[in-house]
């Protein structure tokens, strides 16, 4: 059975917490905007669209506490993480909601439920694409850990799973954080699908030996002309699966599209604490006297993308900026 990474009631919002995952599966309870930035900080919520939802009830809890102006609190949820859009998405929503007097709790619903309809669509938009490709490789987590429900780029694999297709997925592990072997994996395994967990650098090996048919990610964000922002590593799988002729898509609904941003040049890349790459697993891998970099994502330009999975249907790159200028006029 699919997961749901987070979900509310009056005052509480409960959420995964996807650290402990797989070997534990402990809900957290938070009734603080205080403890929901941290919650995102410390990526116990994680995903750009998880991210966006987890901060939009972060603002709704912050009307309720009653201690912070709007502007604060979205100051608050703001600095938790740069690059993922959704997080500046969600907040936005319900400061509006908030500033215009209307009611913050069911703002933050309604962004909620639009983010998991627009993944669904994802998954119905994507499927047709996968129809013919038997082995799929993933890299990070695009699921529904990521996105509440259905997932990015693992939706159009779910959807056509339920339309019979016999897919076989390749999981990225994706070092420093192992959100490929720890929390794609733990998705695949629960629902069955066939899959293997591979280390980020054999990722190649499979790609330039046909043993991948397409490849499938999701991203924090992208920009007019279709450059994207992904987990650490995305680029050289996108590279490398254009060096070998396989098709490259990237899945995301319209709240990562960041539509005032004309190329990935200027899409701030987070640089996390050294210790999640000199430690594995809460054991030290690296000398005591080496230090590390740690950006947790990449860039990858738009001419790698074969094409974005939206939740308006498939959009190859150089139509992006129509896209989204058409929707602007549509809102
Ligand atoms: O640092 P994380 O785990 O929050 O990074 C997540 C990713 O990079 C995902 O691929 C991205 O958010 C797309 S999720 C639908």
């Amino acid at each position: 059975m699919a997961v749901r990474a987070l979900w509310y009631r009056p005052g509480t919002l409960f959420v995964l917490d996807q650290r402990a995952l797989p070997e534990r599966t402990r809900v957290l309870r938070l009734t603080r905007a205080r403890e929901v930035a941290e919650a995102i900080r410390s990526m116990t919520v994680r995903g750009a669209p998880s991210i966006g939802v987890a901060a939009a009830y972060g603002m709704a809890l912050a009307h309720r506490e009653g201690t912070l102006s709007p502007t604060a609190a979205a100051k608050l949820l703001r600095s938790t993480r740069p690059t993922a859009y959704d997080l500046f998405v969600g907040i936005e929503t319900v400061r509006s909601a908030w500033e215009e007097g209307r009611d913050t709790e069911e703002a933050a619903d309604a962004y909620r439920a639009k983010v998991v309809e627009e993944c669904h669509r994802i998954g119905t938009a994507g499927a047709p694409l996968l129809a013919r490709a038997h082995r799929v490789l993933t890299h990070c987590n695009a699921g529904a850990l990521a996105t509440v429900e259905w997932g990015t780029a693992l939706a159009p694999i779910r959807v056509a799973r339920q339309r019979g297709a016999h897919l076989f997925v390749w999981v990225d592990e994706t070092r420093p954080l192992l959100q490929g072997s720890r929390l794609t994996a733990w998705e695949l395994a629960r629902e069955r699908i066939p899959h293997a967990v591979i280390a980020d650098n054999a990722a190649g090996h499979y790609l330039s030996t046909g043993r991948v048919d397409a490849v499938i990610v999701g991203a924090d964000r992208i920009a007019r002309n279709g450059d994207f922002a992904n987990k650490i590593g995305t680029y050289e799988k996108a590279v490398v699966a254009k060096e070998n002729g396989v098709p490259f898509y990237v899945a995301a609904p319209w709240t990562t599209f960041d539509a005032r941003r004309k190329d990935g040049r200027s899409i701030p890349v987070e640089e996390r604490g050294e210790e999640e790459v000199l430690s594995l697993a809460g054991r030290r891998v690296a000398p005591e006297s080496s230090h590390a970099r740690n950006p947790a994502f990449d860039v990858t330009p738009a001419k790698y993308v074969t094409a974005f999975v939206t939740p308006g249907g498939v959009v190859r790159p150089p139509a992006v900026a129509r896209t989204l200028a058409r929707l602007a006029r549509e809102r």
